[in-house]
């Protein structure tokens, strides 16, 4: 009967309707969804637009969901470079960095993942800050 009832609180209780970031971003399809609509909007902003030119946007879609996955508890492994082999020589500045991470929350809003679950992702992502700018 303990056990029952152990088991029942613990069913119930707030911890077990907690979700993981992977899952408040929306697994794979979500987190695909999310870095699609932020590299559309870098590609139509012709404040960072210039330094994806000429780039295979496919496959850096498909690198950056990958981390975005794996930082965030998914069910993937990160297979690109490191931050700063990636971007060297870009010249990524504060200014660039910042139109980036604005694209990706208004594709994270437009989404509907919550407040706090982007601010988690935020979070992850802004360490890298001092491998992607350069100036
Ligand atoms: C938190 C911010 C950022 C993250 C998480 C991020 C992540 C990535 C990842 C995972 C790749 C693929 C790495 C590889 O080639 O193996 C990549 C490539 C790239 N990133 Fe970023 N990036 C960020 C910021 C920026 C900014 C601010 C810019 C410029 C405005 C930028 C421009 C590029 C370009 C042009 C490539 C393609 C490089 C190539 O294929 O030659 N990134 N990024």
């Amino acid at each position: 009967m303990k056990t029952v009832l152990l088991m029942a609180v613990l069913l119930f209780s707030p911890l077990s309707f907690a979700q993981s970031l992977y899952q408040q971003l929306g697994e794979q399809q979500g987190i695909e969804t999310i870095v699609e609509e932020m590299l559309y909007r870098v590609g139509g902003d012709e404040r960072i637009a210039h330094h994806f030119d000429g780039v295979d946007i496919m496959r850096v879609h498909k690198l950056i969901s990958e981390q975005v996955c794996d930082l965030s508890g998914g069910p993937c492994d990160y297979s690109g470079e490191d931050m700063k082999t990636s971007h060297r020589n870009m010249g990524v500045d504060n200014a660039d960095f910042n139109a980036l991470v604005e694209h990706l929350i208004a594709a994270m809003e437009k989404e509907d993942v919550p407040v706090s679950a982007q601010n988690q992702l935020l979070g992850v992502l802004a360490p890298m800050h001092g491998d992607i700018v350069e100036e």
